[in-house]
């Protein structure tokens, strides 16, 4: 039977509980949200979660990313959800809409808090901290098998030399990593799912 949770339909087309987190956004003037098909990756990534699995996100910006997670998780309350975001107003106004059972926002710098959080079975990596910095960390906080989905990854998104040479230095740590099977993928805004071996 579907839920609240499972509605995937609405003027937008979106599911339901996306299209409110995109409200809230809205609402706090957030315009850094994911887009739906990182959104819809993310939400199939999370709907693979093992029983009893964990899922971290960093930069929770106004929840689009968690709607999209808990979307996947489809009611499920077995699996933990951390999200980390440095600023407490957006941080607080995630809380105050209500989270799933299971669902975690903390506030902090996520490449500080990274190594005291434990390993996970999916990680969206989506602040500067934990990616653009401390990808290491990253990529040290995945268990066996775990998945991490990194957005942001096309080149020609960025005119800045510097930026580039940023995008160029992550792609290179995740597709040269003999620790982990990885796939780069030109949608979007550039998409790298990365398995640990
Ligand atoms: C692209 S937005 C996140 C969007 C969100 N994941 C979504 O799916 O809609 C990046 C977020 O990272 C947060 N951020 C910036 N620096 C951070 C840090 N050092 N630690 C944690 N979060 C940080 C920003 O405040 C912002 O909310």
């Amino acid at each position: 039977m579907d839920t609240d949770v499972d509605r995937d339909a609405g003027a937008t087309g979106l599911p339901a509980v996306v299209t409110a987190a995109h409200r809230r956004a809205e609402s706090v003037g957030f315009g850094y949200s994911r887009e739906p098909l990182t959104g819809r990756l993310l939400a199939t990534l999370s709907a693979a979660v093992r029983p009893g699995g964990r899922v971290l996100e960093l930069g929770t910006g106004a929840g689009v990313g968690l709607a999209w997670i808990e979307y996947g998780l489809g009611g499920r309350s077995d699996v933990q959800v951390i999200s980390v975001e440095f600023d407490e107003a957006l941080a607080a106004a995630v809380r105050r809409s209500g989270l799933p059972p299971g669902f975690d926002v903390r506030v902090g710098d996520a490449e500080k808090l990274l190594a005291g959080l434990g390993t996970f079975d999916l990680i969206f990596a989506d602040a500067p901290a934990g990616k653009w910095t401390g990808l290491h960390l990253t990529i040290a906080a995945l268990a066996a098998a775990g998945v991490l989905l990194v957005d942001d990854m096309d080149p020609g998104r960025y005119t800045e030399p510097d930026h580039r040479d940023t995008v160029d230095r992550i792609r290179r740590t995740l597709t040269e990593h003999h620790g982990l099977v990885t796939t780069e993928l030109s949608v979007g805004s550039g998409l790298i799912v990365a398995v640990a071996r």
